[in-house]
């Protein structure tokens, strides 16, 4: 079992169309998928078709109700957010160790899944915070842009003091380039720094930029429903291998969780 937080302090950097299609991604490979919408913007949920949810994570941490899982397909299920989860931000108090509610959630039903992967939103808050204390491993999706190296440097450090501080136990399970156009130069040459700088820690699979990736969520879909022969398909299948294999190696995860995921339902 693995629960994987994809975050990073950027918006618009890919995070989202990550979660989903990584998620979709790994029911490919017959695992079963949780996917946690973490972010107030709510983007995931509306992309999959869920608005307007009720007993929702919201109602849970402030009101106690019980959880509503969703199902998007047989084995992709949804925790869906609404605009409400800004007052979990605003009321959650890491003081009183109140970042730890996610996780205490999350362990109700974790064992019904092979991955839960969390959908951050595009800042270091106490969300952020609460979902890299659930998570056994964090995922950076980064763009090869202007900045992004400089704004990683930064990010990776608040990272370290979580791990000291909280949760000691995760994994950084990759960075990986999002929405990369090979005729870009500086694209190439962030790549190329990344690879450099992060050579530890860079995945092997690029996401290259792929309309189909946008279009998807038009239609309430994943890349595989919508567009199974596109490069963000094909993309996104690399990836969650890449993903599947750190979880190989990953020194969180028992070797009972290691068999369950090499099982083929
Ligand atoms: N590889 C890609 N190719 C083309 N468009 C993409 C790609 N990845 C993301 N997008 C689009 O870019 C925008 C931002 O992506 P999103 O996943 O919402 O980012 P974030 O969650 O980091 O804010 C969305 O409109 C999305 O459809
Ligand atoms: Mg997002």
């Amino acid at each position: 079992m693995g629960i994987f937080a994809i975050a990073n302090n950027k918006g618009g950097i890919g995070k989202t169309t990550s979660v989903i299609n990584i998620g979709a991604a790994l029911t490919k490979f017959d695992k079963k998928v949780l996917l946690v919408d973490f972010d107030p913007q709510a983007n995931l949920s509306k992309s999959l078709g869920f608005r307007e949810c009720t007993n929702t994570l919201t109602d849970v941490i402030l009101q106690g109700k019980r959880l509503n899982v969703e199902r998007f397909s047989d084995n992709l299920h949804v925790l869906p957010a609404t605009m409400a989860l800004t007052r979990v931000e605003q009321q959650l108090d890491p003081a009183q160790g109140d970042h730890h509610v996610l996780k205490e959630i999350l362990q109700s039903i974790e064992t019904d899944y092979d991955v839960i992967l969390i959908d951050c939103p595009p800042a270091l808050n106490i969300l952020t915070t609460s979902a890299l204390t659930a998570a056994t491993h964090l995922l950076i999706p980064v763009q090869a842009e202007f900045l992004a190296l400089e704004g990683l440097a930064s990010f990776y450090d608040a990272i370290k003091k979580i791990q000291k501080r909280i949760n000691t136990k995760l994994e950084i399970g990759g960075l990986f380039v999002t929405r990369y156009d090979q005729r870009k130069v500086l694209n190439r040459h962030v790549l190329e720094t990344l690879s450099e700088r992060f050579s530890e820690y860079l995945l092997p699979t690029t996401i290259r930029e792929n309309i189909t990736l946008a279009e998807a969520p038009v239609n309430r879909t994943d890349v595989f429903s919508y567009a199974p022969k596109s490069y963000g398909a094909e993309d996104y299948q690399m990836l969650a291998r890449d993903i599947l294999h750190k979880l190989e190696e990953s020194t969180v995860t028992s070797p009972k969780a290691i068999n369950q995921l090499d099982y083929k339902k």
